[in-house]
């Protein structure tokens, strides 16, 4: 019997996360017949502009904009049910279908004031969570206990399992020494009950299940169904390679795999079509950790307003630097990238000079990129002409000053892989989809 094979197609983010992958997953998302978030849970924000509306989606997948769209969170994520169910109406608003994985790992309002008690009582050495809960959740999925969203489906057993060999018991006794009720400002994490509440928890759980609950399947089975019939899926990454889990070797990092690994290791699914790796023209960081090439002057502030470069998640101003190649390199390798999609390219019009690094002192290109490398990682950065047009109206390379068009190229050859579209505005349309060859 021939089996047709359909095309697996990756958007991750090849940075330090908030690259713009929103807005290329969703221009994908219109070809694809399915679009799957794997990894990760409500700390991402994923902007997509839909004729002038803005949607910052934090769980489901950006297809759920598009009417009709078959769209999956999978086994690998982490979910919260009251930021779930409010992406739920944006789905039921625009008439597009979700399946939720039955296994995908529950984050309960305890996982979120555990995050912030941790994060104070490291004060200065605090790694700067987005507080949604992610590493406590995915700590729990790691020690193989904690609530999956099928459990939902009864109070019984979200009970049963909350309390399993002390669970819930260990959970609150880490709350106590963390000092969550004195030290945590409990009313700004906005949590709605009492998080080391039994009861209130069991509750709550119960007030997001029936919705929940009318999308739960077997999203492992339904993705490789639409591999299997020829269809087109998209997997949408979330944060970035440089603070996936595996590959940041410290502290710094998120609590998930941000590579297509994480898409193998939880659906099964290998031998990807394209991995599409989304940078920005220049670098950002949120949260603490090695940024080599940020700039802490007047010239970053200036990045930061001309880009807007404030959290999606939690509205924290970002780290602003330089177009890091090296970390780039590393970042493209580590993920299997086939091809680059630059973004913010409009963003850098007007300023006086740049700055681009190529390569770290003293460290040789073959250097594993982890957290140690990089917190001694000089940069040696080169400059590029600059531009003073405004990019926003662009829509041809043809149309692009020469150095802007040579920033491209650099990047290119730098990186060793074509770039295939440039983003030049938060819309859909603001793209220039040429490809430009290393
Ligand atoms: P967590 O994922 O909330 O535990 O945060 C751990 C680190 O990952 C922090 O430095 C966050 O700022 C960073 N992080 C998590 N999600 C994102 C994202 O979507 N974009 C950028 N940074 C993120």
């Amino acid at each position: 019997m021939s089996r047709r094979t359909g095309r697996k197609i990756v958007v991750v983010g090849a940075q330090w996360g908030d690259e713009g992958k929103g807005k290329i997953a969703d221009i994908e998302a219109e070809q694809a017949d399915m679009i799957v978030r794997s990894e990760g849970g409500a700390n991402a924000g994923h902007t997509v502009v839909v004729q002038g509306r803005t949607y910052k989606l934090h769980l489901l997948p950006c297809g759920i904009v598009r009417a009709g769209k078959m769209n999956v969170f999978g086994p690998g994520g982490v979910f919260d049910p009251k930021v779930g169910r409010e992406e739920l109406a944006i789905a039921r608003e625009h008439g597009s279908e979700v399946m939720l994985d039955t296994h995908a790992s529950v984050v309960l309002p305890i996982h979120r004031a555990i995050d912030a008690g941790r994060e104070f009582a490291a004060g200065k050495n605090a790694i700067g969570t987005t507080l949604r809960g992610i590493g406590p959740c995915y700590s729990d999925f790691w020690l193989r206990r904690g609530l999956k969203l099928g459990d939902l489906r009864s109070s019984a057993r979200v009970r049963e399992v909350l309390t399993d060999g002390g669970y819930w018991d260990e959970l609150v006794a880490l709350c106590v020494h963390l000092g969550v009720a004195t030290r945590v400002d409990i009313e700004k994490l906005n949590l709605g009950i009492d998080p080391m509440s039994l009861d209130a928890t069991v509750a709550w759980c119960m007030e997001h299940a029936t919705e929940i609950c009318d999308h739960l399947g077997d999203t492992r089975r339904l993705v490789h169904s639409m591999v299997d019939t020829g269809r087109t899926v998209l997997f949408e990454l979330a944060q970035g390679v440089m603070i996936g889990t595996h590959l940041e070797g410290g502290k710094f990092c998120t609590s998930s795999t941000c590579t297509p690994a994480g898409i193998s290791a939880s659906l099964g699914i290998y031998g990807f079509d394209r991995v599409i790796g989304v940078t920005k023209a220049y670098a950002t960081r949120v949260g603490g950790g090695p940024f080599p090439t940020e700039l802490t002057d007047d010239l970053g502030d200036y990045i930061r307003s001309n880009g807007a470069e404030f959290g999606t998640t939690t509205g924290r101003p970002r780290r602003c630097g330089w177009l890091d190649l090296r970390a780039l390199r590393y970042a493209c390798k580590m993920a299997g990238v086939t091809e680059l999609v630059v973004t913010k390219l409009d963003v850098l019009s007007g300023l006086r000079g740049l700055g681009l690094c190529e390569e770290y002192e003293g460290v040789e290109e073959r250097a594993t990129l982890v957290e140690s490398v990089l917190q001694t990682a000089k940069p040696v950065l080169e400059g590029h002409r600059p531009w003073a047009k405004d990019l926003t109206s662009v829509r041809a390379t043809s149309e692009l000053p020469t150095t802007a068009y040579e920033y491209l190229i650099r990047i290119a050859q730098s990186i060793g892989l074509p770039i295939t579209s440039v983003s030049v505005g938060p819309d859909r349309e603001a793209m220039i989809n040429e490809r430009i060859e290393p």
